[in-house]
């Protein structure tokens, strides 16, 4: 994306008010947000002050709000707190006999965890940890299928102060050992199996794979699943509850330093090497508190319920700490969204009463693919309150969830952040906004958000631009473990803001600015529209087409599930466009490249999308497919695709592919 313009075809004109009752009683109401809006641009820190001190438990006071030395802050200097303490002991005296986890085990087992039930067992597991040799600032890689457990491993880990990495259960033997070793993780805790769709994940295997190749790990914690029969290591491989049950119930949490570092997660690369991004303590756990009960409006009496897995940023910030920090009860549920059929999901929101509902575009499509009958067995009256994140959302599969999932009365939060913001920063709050379908809305207060030209001033309305954040904020990312340098390239220095006045004979400071690396664009009511990550951008015969508008167009086409769009080199367009295309269940076709291939759906999808944003975006190349590259949270690895439509060999990394063998069928449906 250059000065020019990108294409735009996003066309939902209507917007969406909460209703009254919502509003009535909505956690925050409009003239609170003024209030809060307006006293974040006149006294930034006089805001998160009063924020941290009404929202946060702590031992010790601060000193400063925060410190800025560019590109590294500093938030609540020198204070004291405990991210563990947040969301277990503080709750104790009011909710020790509130259920803080619903888990639900693919294989039908249930069980409800209570605060205090979940305070013992974590304090126990942290005094495993500490009589294991665990010190402050040690790494620890959690390798576990969605069970209590890992919640419990995680919680242990920021009471004591040791530094987490969670790997996705569903990634390769490859995966962790890139992640320990760039960590150089001392413990790994993982699980005999995890059960996907009803077939056993071996994680303990992949460990000890893995293992041959690292030398920093020194104990094994395994936790019994799924009982398939696993090597345990002499000396190095311990059994989770054996440890336990000889360890003590009283555990006091660390007084920890603000800017504690309290977890490593690595991102889904979908350019090159991933990366470990860092978030620390004080700044991370205010910012997922605010956030839960700004975005999602929890009540004390809500049963919460967020997709994601805890091996990416949204199960770490509103699975674990955002939504426990707040008290509510939070349900887990280990299987995926298809075993043993499609209704599952809405089932178990019948069954436990569910009001908050989170999850993925990319789920929402699945299920609008899958079709509605698996939706109309159920009542679906217990939910208030729908979110999405992990990519922009079409105003279709948006107004699809609305009616289908929230029947019309649930506003829908389409979240905007990553891995590297820690929490949301862009979004609706359901009680005030009137929401456009397929816009993120606002920024919330305190985070200055805006959309810059490639000079960095910022764009006219309904023009299209870069996403950066002109203002620190408490939960970001400090930096990239073990390089501050690509860590400054990546975020720091592609822009700056206006010059500030320099005095006398100076010359004038320009601070550099965070880089989303997303493309985002201002409509003329304020309202951000995302557009994809900046590197997904096409250019074909000179003019700029974002993937996601193409792709946004191609699944308004009835018989299309899911679309991804992809350039590759063309000696007079420079790029052309091909597009793999998912069509919905009872519907075949094949591609362009079988000669026997009915023409008919090709030909009509090419000419549809020509006509919806211009002949400049027709593909030039349509190919079915079953299945899309995706990583964990949803987002297709276009970079993949682009090789396989240059005929290229696969080059860089494929460990953050949620099913490696998606590749090969790609390539054999050529
Ligand atoms: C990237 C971050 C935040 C947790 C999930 C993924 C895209 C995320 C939205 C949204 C449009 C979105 C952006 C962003 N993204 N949410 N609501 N609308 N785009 O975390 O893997 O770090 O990815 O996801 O491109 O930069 P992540």
């Amino acid at each position: 994306m250059t000065q020019e313009n990108i294409t735009s075809v996003l066309v939902e004109k209507r917007t969406f008010s909460p209703s009254e009752d919502f509003v009535s009683q909505a956690n925050l109401n409009k003239k609170e947000y003024e209030r809060l809006k307006s006293k974040a641009e006149t006294d930034f820190e006089g805001f998160w002050s009063e924020l941290a001190e009404k929202n946060i438990h702590w031992f010790k006071k601060w000193d400063k709000v925060y410190q800025w030395n560019e590109p590294f802050s500093k938030w609540f200097t020198h204070g004291k707190t405990n991210v563990s303490y947040n969301c277990l002991d503080r709750h104790l005296k009011e909710r020790a006999n509130k259920t803080a986890l619903i888990w639900i085990g693919e294989n039908g087992d249930k069980r409800k965890i209570t605060y205090g039930e979940l305070h013992r067992e974590v304090c126990k597991f942290s005094n495993v940890l500490l009589s294991l040799g665990v010190k402050e600032s040690d790494r620890i890689v959690i390798y576990m299928p969605l069970i209590p457990e890992a919640v419990v491993s995680m919680l242990a880990c920021t009471r004591i102060g040791a530094v987490h990495s969670v790997v996705f259960g569903g990634f390769s033997k490859e995966a962790i050992l890139s992640r320990i070793n760039d960590a150089k993780a001392k413990i790994v805790i993982t699980s005999d199996g995890g059960y996907r769709r009803g077939e056993i994940v071996p994680l303990k295997n992949n460990v000890d794979e893995a293992l041959k190749k690292c030398n920093s790990v020194e104990k094994v914690i395994v936790v019994q699943r799924t009982k398939n029969k696993i090597e345990m290591k002499d000396r190095r491989d311990l059994w989770y509850h054996e440890l336990l049950s000889s360890s003590s119930e009283k555990n006091d949490a660390e007084k920890l330093d603000s800017e504690h570092p309290l977890f490593i997660l690595y991102t889904s690369g979908t350019t090159g090497k991933p990366k470990g991004i860092l978030h620390t303590t004080a700044g991370y756990i205010l910012w997922a508190t605010l956030t839960t009960k700004w975005v999602f409006d929890i009540k004390d009496s809500d049963v919460y319920w967020c997709t994601a897995d805890i091996g990416w940023i949204t199960g770490h910030t509103y699975v674990v700490y955002g939504p426990l920090s707040c008290g509510a009860t939070v349900l887990l549920y280990e299987g995926a969204p298809n075993y043993p059929d499609w209704g599952i999901f809405w089932k178990i929101i019948d069954e436990n009463k569910v009001n908050i509902f989170y999850t993925a575009p990319t789920a929402i499509r699945a299920f609008m693919k899958a079709g509605d009958e698996w939706i109309k067995k159920y009542k679906l009256t217990s939910l208030r309150l729908l979110g999405t994140v992990g990519e922009p959302i079409n105003p279709k599969a948006w107004l699809w969830y609305h009616s289908n999932i929230g029947k019309e009365k649930c506003p829908i939060v389409d979240t905007w952040w990553q891995t590297e913001t820690g929490g949301i920063l862009i979004s609706p709050l359901p009680g005030i906004t009137a929401i456009k379908a397929g816009s993120a809305t606002f920024p919330l207060p305190g985070i200055f958000a805006e959309v810059v030209d490639e000079k960095g001033n910022k764009t006219k309305p309904e023009e299209d631009g870069f996403l950066v954040i002109k203002k620190p904020w408490p939960s970001m990312i400090r930096t990239i473990y073990g390089d501050d340098v690509r860590y400054k390239e990546t975020y720091w220095s592609r822009f700056k803001n206006e010059p500030a006045m320099g005095r006398a004979g100076e010359p004038a400071k320009r601070e550099a600015v965070y880089f989303t690396g997303d493309g985002a664009r201002v409509d003329k009511d304020n309202y951000f529209w995302l557009l994809g990550r900046v590197d997904d951008v096409l250019k074909v015969s000179g003019h700029l087409l974002s993937t996601m508008e193409v792709e946004s167009c191609l699944v308004n086409y009835p018989l299309v599930a899911e679309a991804a769009v992809v350039g590759y080199p063309h000696e007079i367009k420079g790029n052309a466009i091909c597009a793999f295309v998912v069509l919905k269940n009872d519907v075949t076709a094949r591609s362009d490249s079988d000669e026997a291939a009915p023409s008919g759906i090709v030909e009509d999808l090419k000419n549809y999308v020509a006509k919806a944003i211009g002949p400049i975006a027709k593909p030039d190349q349509i190919r079915f497919t079953e299945t899309l590259p995706k990583t964990r949270s949803g987002k297709i690895m276009r970079r993949l695709l682009r090789d396989i439509a240059s005929g290229k060999t696969t080059s860089g990394d494929t460990t953050t592919l949620e099913d490696a063998s998606v590749l090969e069928k790609l390539r054999t449906n050529e």
